[in-house]
């Protein structure tokens, strides 16, 4: 099926969207408030997924599922991952679940005890610091920093390494920076990891959204050499497939041990965990029909962001990377003044745009100066947006 027509501006449903999109999106703004913050798509999920979902609960069943998962999704899974990104995962060793952020905790439940360190990224997604808090971890800040390649710089890592690290999070790529990782920092992560026994939590959640001309590598990609026995890789559908309320994600390891550690901690052996039959079926499509839609997606997003950084980088005082990956723009907004709170609280309530801050609470304290964007939406509303956010930096 062709998408190019797909992501206009009449496909965007702001009457469902008023009522379905929760997470500081439609349904939790006043009527007047344009949301660019959580990173969730205007646009409805692909006709494939939907079809799928209504053909399996047409039959009218909705039994238990495996306990690790549908064996269609599994493979679906595997062979997604390997088709579009080389990534060599066995689908034995794939554990489908209720969304990346579950994954997140499961795989930190997993690997940490009490007292125990988990490296993560300063600024980076909440969902790291949140899921080695809830383990027991004791999370330490490692400053994101770019390369002269505008990748991620890991070249002092090793020096916040303790006796106590147990755990390293890599957000690949990264989310809000928009940055990736080169073949050689991989390598050299692998072997900081692997000299010191410390886990990989890979989350690979963004690693489909990658501009034109750019290159997403997985530890996973045979390509990067070193050893993978304790990387766990975490992928989730919200971003790629606009399907973040059918909770959607998995895990996957590289040997069996590490797969069995995973299975125990999900709680899905139990019944106590798992991800429903319909989710399942979802995932299937996105997987095996879902990414003729995502390429006519991603054009769309590679409009909105050379449009996106143009506008903010004409603004008076604001300065915006072109993100290589991701559909978050991260301007730094420190030239006016305002701490970033300040300053999204001042575009809510005069420019009516609710964006997200760049505070401690949503990507560390290394975030303050930046605000994030979140320009998974059509090219009007993203244009409107963007007046509103020139607008509101007028009152400044
Ligand atoms: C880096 C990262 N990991 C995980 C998640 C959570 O995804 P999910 O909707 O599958 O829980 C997000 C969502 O924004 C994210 O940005």
């Amino acid at each position: 099926m062709d998408y190019s027509g797909f992501f206009t501006d009449e496909a965007v449903r702001l009457e469902i969207l008023r009522k379905r999109a929760y997470n500081m999106r439609w349904a939790e703004q006043p009527e007047d408030v344009l949301p660019m913050t959580a990173a969730d798509p205007d646009f409805p999920a692909c006709p494939e997924v939907v079809r799928a979902i209504k053909d399996y609960a047409d039959a009218g069943y909705f039994s238990y599922t495996p306990p690790l998962g549908l064996p269609e999704f599994r493979e679906a899974i595997a062979s997604g991952l390997r088709r579009r990104k080389n990534e060599d995962v066995d689908p034995s060793l794939v554990l489908p679940i209720d969304s990346a952020a579950r994954a997140m905790h499961v795989t930190a439940a997993m690997l940490l005890q009490p007292g125990d360190e988990m490296i993560v990224w300063d600024p980076v997604d909440f969902l790291f610091r949140a899921s080695c808090l809830a383990a027991g971890g004791t999370p330490v800040l490692f400053p994101t920093k770019l390369g002269a390649d505008g990748k991620i710089d890991l070249s002092d890592l090793e020096s916040y390494v303790t006796p106590k690290t147990k755990l390293i999070g890599l957000c690949n790529p990264h989310n809000p920076v928009g940055a990736l990782y080169s073949r050689e920092t991989l390598e050299t992560l692998l072997d900081i990891a692997d000299r010191h026994g410390i886990w990989i939590m890979s989350d690979e959640i963004w690693s489909d959204i990658v501009y034109p001309g750019e290159e997403f590598m997985s530890l996973f990609d045979p390509r990067v050499r070193g050893n993978k026995e304790r990387v766990i890789g975490i992928y989730g559908f919200s971003k790629t497939f606009g399907v973040a309320g059918l909770r959607i994600g998995c895990v996957y390891a590289a040997s069996k041990a590490a797969f069995d550690k995973a299975v125990e901690a999900s709680g899905v052996l139990s019944t106590a965990g798992g991800i429903s039959s319909l989710s399942q079926i979802a995932g299937t499509a996105c997987m095996n029909e879902g990414f003729d839609y995502f390429d006519a997606f991603l054009k769309h997003l590679t409009r909105n962001r050379d449009y996106a950084c143009e506008r903010l980088n004409a603004m008076k005082g604001i300065s915006c990377r072109k993100p290589q990956a991701t559909y978050l723009v991260f301007p730094d907004i420190s030239s006016t003044g305002l701490a970033s709170v300040e300053f999204a609280d001042l575009m809510r309530e005069k420019a009516k745009l609710a964006i997200v801050p760049g505070s401690e609470r949503f990507f560390g304290p290394g975030a303050e100066g930046h605000v994030r964007i979140c320009i998974a939406t059509s090219s009007g509303l993203l244009k409107e947006g963007l007046d509103r956010f020139e607008y509101g930096l007028s009152l400044i």
